[in-house]
Formats: structure tokens, C-alpha cells, sequence
């Protein structure tokens, strides 16, 4: 005869013998509006300071980086592009500290994630990032009204075709590999170079679990079809795990 019961569940001991562990890696709710200084962003870009002076240069996803206020102090046009650029001061000052607060806690909870190889602490990480937003919030509140930060969100830019000698975005498109897909990951580098007279540099090429990019090849090739070459570039430069190379793209001659 059926019997109603359910038969019991299988012992602990059996539940949890798998040795399955998830892989670590940064956990990443929603995009961090977290920023670098340009110290940073020279060594994981490769810059030449020098050589930039008098170009135009374009941040994309600046977010808190203080990398355009410290450039345009060294004679470089640099302007900087993030979707809460417009918010009020006060609100950035929010996000930041809502965001640093849950970055540098996974920092600490996740150390095998890091690198020491830029910074010889990740205290002294943590002091150079917050350096780095005290930077740019004196700078945003200055200079917005003049056009240096400017509201506007991948994979659609309010720039001209051309419009820069150099185009920058760090910590958006991989990093972010499961949030945004591959169809978008193609449509922003495509509109990264449409708004470059040069040079696109992306970094890093990892996922939140530094591991690469698993569409890196088929990216690549959608770009290539759209007459857009690109490189992959190592840098001097890892604090995260495998982040130690960045994508260089540049329009085919038409
Ligand atoms: C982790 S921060 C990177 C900041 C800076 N580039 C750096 O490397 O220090 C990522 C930034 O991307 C911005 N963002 C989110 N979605 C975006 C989109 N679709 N297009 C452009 N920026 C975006 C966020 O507001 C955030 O400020």
C-alpha cells in the first residue's frame, strides 16, 4: 500500500560531503561607484603623462576616480562621464560611502583575491582611494558646471564621432560580465571607439573572480567585423587578481 510519509531526508553527513566550494570572488550587487587615483590609472593604462598634455582624453564609468581632476592640474583636456554625474554632491558623498564601506569590507574578507604588488598594504590601498574621492568631490562640485563631468551611460555617449585623441574605461565592462551581456559588451566597445579619434584602452579583462573574460576571443572577433582591431596589453600594474593586462582598441583604416 502507497505510503503518505515522505521519505526521510538523506543524513547530514551525506548533505554536506560534497567538496564543491564556489570559487572566491568579489561579490558585486550593483556597480560600485568606487574611484582610483591617477597614479593608478597610469600604471593599469600604461599613460604616458607627458605625451597627453593638450589632448583630449576621455574617463568613461569615472565614477569617484580622481583621475580627471588630476589630469586636466597637468595640462591634459580630460573629461569624465558616469551615469550619477548631475546628482548633487551630497549624494555622490552617499554613494561613496555606502560603497567604499561594502568594497573595503570584502577587501579584508577576501585578501587571496589581492595582489600587493601596486600598494604594499591593502590599508594603503584603502587610504589611496580615499584620497582619490576626496580629490574628485572637490573637483565635481567645482567644475561641473564647467562640462568636465558629464551625466551619460554606456552603451550610448552624448559625444561626437571623434571626438577624443584617447578613450579610458576602467572597472565597468568585464568586471561586470554577468550583470551586462555579451550583446552589450560588443555595443559599448563599438561606441568607446566611435567617440576615439585614437586609442580605446579597457582594463582590466576579468571577471569579479579574476578569471578572464570568457567571450574575450568572440568580442574581439564582433569588433573586428565592425572594422574595429584590437590588442591584448599587458601592464605593470595588478592589485586585483588577474587583472594585469587591458584591451587597446583602434578603428581599421576605412
Ligand atoms: C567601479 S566604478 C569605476 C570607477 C573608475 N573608472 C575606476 O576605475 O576607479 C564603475 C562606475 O561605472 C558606472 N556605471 C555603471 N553603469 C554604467 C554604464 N552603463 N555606463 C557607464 N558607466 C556606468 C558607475 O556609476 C560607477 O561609477
Amino acid at each position: 500500500m502507497p505510503t503518505l510519509t515522505a521519505p526521510p531526508p538523506p543524513p547530514p553527513s551525506a548533505r554536506t560531503r560534497s567538496s564543491f566550494q564556489p570559487a572566491p570572488q568579489l561579490e558585486l550587487p550593483s556597480v560600485s561607484f568606487f574611484g582610483r587615483t591617477l597614479a593608478e590609472y597610469t600604471q593599469f593604462f600604461a599613460l604616458n603623462l607627458p605625451a597627453l598634455r593638450g589632448r583630449d582624453v576621455l574617463d568613461v564609468a569615472a565614477g569617484p576616480s580622481s583621475f580627471v581632476a588630476e589630469a586636466c592640474a597637468r595640462g591634459i583636456d580630460a573629461v569624465a562621464l558616469d551615469p550619477l554625474y548631475g546628482s548633487t554632491p551630497e549624494t555622490l558623498a552617499t554613494h561613496v560611502q555606502l560603497d567604499y564601506a561594502r568594497m573595503l569590507t570584502q577587501m579584508r574578507a577576501k585578501p587571496g583575491l589581492f595582489r600587493l604588488k601596486s600598494f604594499p598594504s591593502l590599508d594603503a590601498a584603502e587610504t589611496d582611494r580615499r584620497l582619490a574621492v576626496q580629490r574628485f568631490l572637490t573637483d565635481y562640485e567645482t567644475h561641473f558646471v564647467h562640462g568636465r563631468y558629464v551625466g551619460g551611460t554606456l552603451p550610448r555617449l552624448p559625444f561626437f564621432d571623434n571626438a577624443f585623441d584617447l578613450v579610458l574605461s576602467a572597472h565597468l565592462l568585464f568586471i561586470y560580465g554577468t550583470r551586462f551581456d555579451f550583446e552589450w559588451h560588443v555595443a559599448a566597445g563599438r561606441e568607446l571607439a566611435r567617440v576615439s579619434a585614437g586609442e580605446v584602452r579597457i582594463h582590466p579583462l576579468c571577471g569579479a573572480d579574476g578569471r578572464p573574460y570568457p567571450k574575450l576571443a568572440a568580442l574581439r572577433r564582433e569588433l573586428r567585423a565592425s572594422g574595429i582591431e584590437s590588442d591584448v596589453v599587458r601592464v605593470d600594474c595588478e592589485f586585483f587578481i588577474g587583472s594585469g593586462s587591458m584591451l587597446v582598441l583602434r578603428k581599421g583604416a576605412s
